[in-house]
Formats: structure tokens, sequence, C-alpha cells
């Protein structure tokens, strides 16, 4: 129940189908129409001027950066609460990787915290907050950052197409974003694709040369750049879906609010972790798109333990801090170091959410909750 790819499938089935033949009739594989087709369409959908397509969210963190001018020598703050890709694609670039802690309520960075590192630390050349199981991250003090402090500000918007903060889209809120269409993504491909978005001409000439090899003229390479390139067929069936991706915000947003709801009304979240559950919180300025509904639990491996026996899938988003995973050591963190995302880590799991769920399977998977904590 945690996503049934099927079930949206189901309804846009001869669309996409009828797309993806389009491309078989044209064996127009690599960089074919539907590609430029699906970045005009994406890049008004996010309100920015460009929106350059590749192979994957990773490859478009690696892009961005690259693109704004992130080498060796610089470094990057960012959250140790976040998919991996986001330090890695850091460490891609050549760049060191510096964490700031995360705000408790929202799980994004937290300002705050970036701010001391910038104190303390040199060389940072941008900031990377991560608009967090669809949420962005708060752009006021971000964007005043940017501004006062000389950094570039690259969004991790991979688990936010269509969220927004103050009515910006994702996407537009700086320099540049990076976008994922992972299959489990709001807007998903068939396999892996992402997505660049920047609104200056120069940093988008830059990243389509980047993503071809360093090319601007076939076979003379200006740079080492990349084979990042989106797939015809992938951008043929993002085209489709993008189509239906608002309205499916909009439905995750209602179903939130029904979870909400719901719990609240089998008195499972009093406002403490120790009286049951925390609810997710939803920043006033950001339109939150519910890529993910995240509560806390303080005894969430035995709740967890609990759903999977009972066949209702949860994720945990994510249970292991960047600066405590094996690959990251070298970093030179320890635990300890970043005790909120920490806590976090220990206690949120994401609930089944995706446009398609039906009001009677979250009724489900409440009274599941209720029964776990009778
Ligand atoms: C926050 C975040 N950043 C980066 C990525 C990397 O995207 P991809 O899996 O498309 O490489 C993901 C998704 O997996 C993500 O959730």
């Amino acid at each position: 129940m945690m996503l049934d790819f099927s079930r949206q499938f189901a309804s846009i089935r001869e669309e996409v189908l009828g797309a993806i033949e389009a491309v078989c009739a044209s064996q127009r594989f690599i960089l074919g129409p539907e590609v430029a087709r699906f970045e005009a369409a994406a890049a008004a959908a996010c309100g920015v001027a460009h929106a350059v397509g590749c192979a994957s969210g990773t490859d478009a963190l690696w892009l961005a950066m690259a693109a704004v001018g992130v080498g060796p020598g610089d470094a990057v703050v960012t959250t140790p609460f976040s998919f991996f890709a986001t330090v890695s694609a850091i460490l891609r670039c050549g760049a060191r990787p510096l964490l700031a802690d995360i705000d408790a309520a929202t799980y994004n960075l937290r300002p705050e915290a970036v701010m001391e590192v910038l104190r303390s630390a040199s060389g940072v050349k941008a900031v990377m907050p991560v608009h967090l199981y669809g949420q962005c991250a708060n752009w006021d003090a971000f964007g005043a950052m940017g501004r006062e402090h000389g950094v570039m500000l690259v969004e991790d918007a991979a688990q936010a197409f269509g969220a927004s903060w103050r009515g910006v889209a994702a996407g537009g809120l700086d320099a540049a974003a990076a976008f994922s269409f992972y299959p489990t993504k709001n807007l998903s491909a068939f396999g892996d694709a992402g997505m660049v978005t920047t609104q200056s001409a120069d940093l988008d000439e830059r990243i389509r040369m980047l993503r071809t090899h360093g090319m601007r003229r076939r076979y003379f390479h200006d740079e080492v750049g990349w084979n990042s390139r989106l797939d015809s067929i992938q951008a043929a069936v993002l085209e489709v879906k993008l189509r239906y991706v608002a309205r499916g915000n909009e439905r995750r947003r209602q179903l939130a609010v029904r979870y909400d709801e719901l719990l609240r009304g089998a008195g499972l979240a009093g406002g403490s972790i120790a009286e049951g559950i925390v609810l997710p919180f939803t920043d006033p300025r950001a339109e939150h798109v519910f890529h993910q509904y995240v509560v806390r639990a303080a005894r969430r491996d035995a709740l967890r333990e609990y759903l999977t026996a009972r066949q209702i899938g949860s994720e945990i988003y994510y249970p292991l801090p960047l600066h405590m995973q094996a690959a990251l050591a070298g970093l030179g963190y320890k635990a300890g170091d970043f005790p909120v995302s920490e806590q976090a880590a220990a206690e949120v799991l994401a609930l089944p959410m995706y446009p398609e769920l039906r009001e009677d399977e979250q009724e489900i998977v409440v009274a599941a909750i209720a029964r776990f904590y009778q």
C-alpha cells in the first residue's frame, strides 16, 4: 500500500503508450523533440526561464553546482538529513561538503545553523538547502543569506516539483535547482531522469554544454563535462505526466489534511511525542506538496514493524544521517554533531501517500496506528 504505481498508469495508459510509440516511430532516442517540448513545459510549470533535462536527480545536482562554478577548493553547506546524493554530488564536483543541522519542525536545513558555518569556515561558495518531503526550505532566510553573504544558492528540489515559497515555485527561488524524476517522485519517469532549472540564460547554456561532454560544437570539447542527457522516451512519459502533476499535488494536500484529521480524531496526535505521534508541520509561507507525509514516533521501529505485519507500507527517510554514513567518514564528523538530525532519523516515519491512495486505505492505516497505541 506504500505506493502503487499501477493505479496512475491505468489512468494514463493510452496517453503514455502513444507518446512512447511516437518516439519509437521517430527513432530519435537521444535529445529528440520530446525533450525540448518537455523542457519548455516544465520550465513554464516552475515559472522559470530555462529547464534542462538530464539523466537523474543526482546528475542534476552536479550539473547545477558545476554550472554555478563550484569546484575543487570550494565548500558547499548542506544538510545531513537528506538522501545521499545531496552530499555525494558536492564531492563529485571536487568540492568539500560542510554540514549544518536541521529545523526540528520542518526537517529542513536551519538557516541559523548555516550562518554559524559561514562565520567559522572559509571558501564557502554555495549553500544547498533541500526541500525535504516536498516543503520548501525557509527561503526568506536563505534568500537574504545569498544576497548578504555572497554565496550561491542551489536548491535540491528533488522532492518538490510544484512546491512553492510565498508563491514562488521551487526551481526558481535562486541561481539553479535540481529535480529528480526517479519513479517514486511526485513527477516521475519510467526509469532514471532529472532536470536542472535556472532563470539565467548563461547558466542554461553552461548546463547544456556540461551535459554533453562539454561540447558546444560537435566533437570540440571546451570543458570536461559528462554524458547526462534525458532520453526521449523518458521525456515523452514526463510530458504526459506533467499534465497531471498539479492535480496530483492538490490531491496529496487533501490527503494530508485528511490524515491530520483522522490521526487527531483518533487521539493520536496530542502535540508531543510522549502522547503519541507528531504530525507534519506546514510552514504557512510554504505550499507543501507532500511528496511524503511524515510523522514522528518515539517507538518508531516498533510501530513500523506493527504496520508491516499488517501489510501496511511505511518508509524511513532517512534512517542514518549523512555525517554518520560509512562512505562519508572522511568528512570528519561524528555521532552527536547534528543532534536534531540524529533524533529525526530515529523517529520519522513516512505513511502511504500518493494521489491514488484511497480514503478507506487511509482509514485502515490510521486504525492500525491507533491499535498500536492502545
Ligand atoms: C533529496 C534528494 N536529492 C537527490 C536525489 C537524487 O535523485 P536521483 O535518484 O534521481 O538521482 C533524491 C532522490 O532520490 C532526493 O530525494
